[in-house]
């Protein structure tokens, strides 16, 4: 690995205020304000069509104009075309040439940029280097599997030297077991290079493994800003709640500190909004036990029947009728049978500290 290739630039800040951004008259993108800090590995989640990848083309210049702005390392660059922001935009199709060697595809940027060709050979052997497809440096991308192509368009995309890394949906094209190798390599690949690097997905496992934080977009607007295990854990809204993961939601009301739902079941609820309608939480964050086990202490306790039990290996995810509502509850599973089945007769346990009460 060579120094040269790792210590080109500082890492750099993205600062976007104020951002929106429509296609003709109908708008995707509303008064986006965000700060992706240097060095940082920052994610957009969100559903089909939330403007993921339209918030990213936007940093590399691609797209309508839009308004507010855009900085990088302080600079303005929302009038700039795209040539002029140094930012590196690696496409979800790859986009390689077929006809032209790894070692040409790797070169073409250096080439367009008129460099000499001692440079643009060293250059091209430290990136190639980099992604570890040195040796594979003569064949044509056919000759290559999916996760090889990859490495070959992060490697053109870094031997410009960009001071921005952006990625759209980089391993979607790959299968399951290629895209967690993935995972780890475009991670260990950023942390090397220290490079400010945004990328897209719509999967939240993506994000959560290699994001050091995210943001979750739906309906024109960022919803939440975070750390992946922040906005699990502490959802602002019943969007994100549901988009990280499987999660409880009891409708009810606040009632002085306390959540109320109609069957009699209340749940204190510390630093909740007045205005709270829903109780939240995740399945793993309440326990059950057999009616007539010894409770749990700071918790509290809801009676409830198990209707239903699905065996997922790690855990059993039990669907428990309590009052008129269904709460799902997972536990770790042991060898052995599960200790309550269909039918028994249950009690929940929450820690009113796991939950959070939002408003919408
Ligand atoms: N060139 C375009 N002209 C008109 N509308 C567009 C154009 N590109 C995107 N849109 C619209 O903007 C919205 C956001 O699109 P965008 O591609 O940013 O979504 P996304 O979050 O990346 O979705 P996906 O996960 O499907 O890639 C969509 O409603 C889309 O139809
Ligand atoms: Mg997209």
């Amino acid at each position: 690995m060579s120094d040269e290739t790792t210590s080109v630039h500082a890492p750099v800040e993205v600062r976007i205020d104020g951002l929106s951004i429509a296609f003709d008259e109908s708008e995707v993108l509303r008064d986006i304000d965000l700060v992706i800090e240097p060095g940082e590995f920052f994610a957009f989640l969100g559903p089909s069509g939330s403007g993921k990848s339209t918030l990213l083309r936007a940093i590399a210049g691609f797209g309508p104009k839009p308004k507010g702005s855009i900085r990088i390392d302080g600079e303005d660059v929302t009038n700039l075309p795209p040539y002029r922001r140094n930012v590196g935009m690696v496409f979800q199709s790859y986009a390689l040439w077929p006809h032209m060697t790894v070692r040409k595809n790797v070169a073409f940027g250096l080439e367009e940029r008129r460099l000499p060709a001692g440079e643009i050979h060293q250059r091209v052997n430290e990136a190639l280097d980099t992604v570890g497809l040195l040796e594979l440096a003569e064949r044509r991308p056919s000759q290559l599997s999916g996760g090889q192509q990859q490495r070959v368009a992060l490697a053109r995309t870094i031997v410009v030297r960009p001071r921005v890394l952006l990625l759209d949906e980089p391993l979607s094209n790959l299968d399951a077991n290629l895209r967690i190798q993935m995972r780890h390599e475009i991670k260990a690949l950023q942390r090397q290079l220290g490079l400010t690097t945004v990328f897209v997905t719509h999967d939240q496992e993506e994000a959560n493994t290699m994001a050091d934080r995210m943001a979750v977009l739906n309906d024109k607007v960022l919803q939440q800003v975070g750390s992946p295990i922040d906005l699990y854990d502490n959802p602002v809204n019943l969007f994100v709640a549901d988009f990280l993961g499987t999660a409880n939601v009891i409708p009810g009301a606040m009632d002085s500190g306390i959540f109320k739902v109609d069957g009699g079941i209340t749940v204190p609820a510390k630093n909740a909004p007045p205005d709270g309608k829903a109780l939240v939480f995740r399945p793993q964050n309440a326990v059950l036990r057999p009616a007539m086990a010894p409770g749990l202490e700071n918790t509290e306790r809801l009676d409830g029947t198990v209707k239903h039990m699905e065996f997922l290996g790690s855990i059993i995810r039990y669907t428990v009728a309590v009052g008129a509502h269904e709460v799902l509850v997972d536990e770790p599973h042991q060898v052995g049978t599960a200790p309550v089945n269909e039918g028994d007769r249950v009690a929940l346990y929450i820690n009113p500290d796991q939950t959070v009460v939002l408003v919408a």
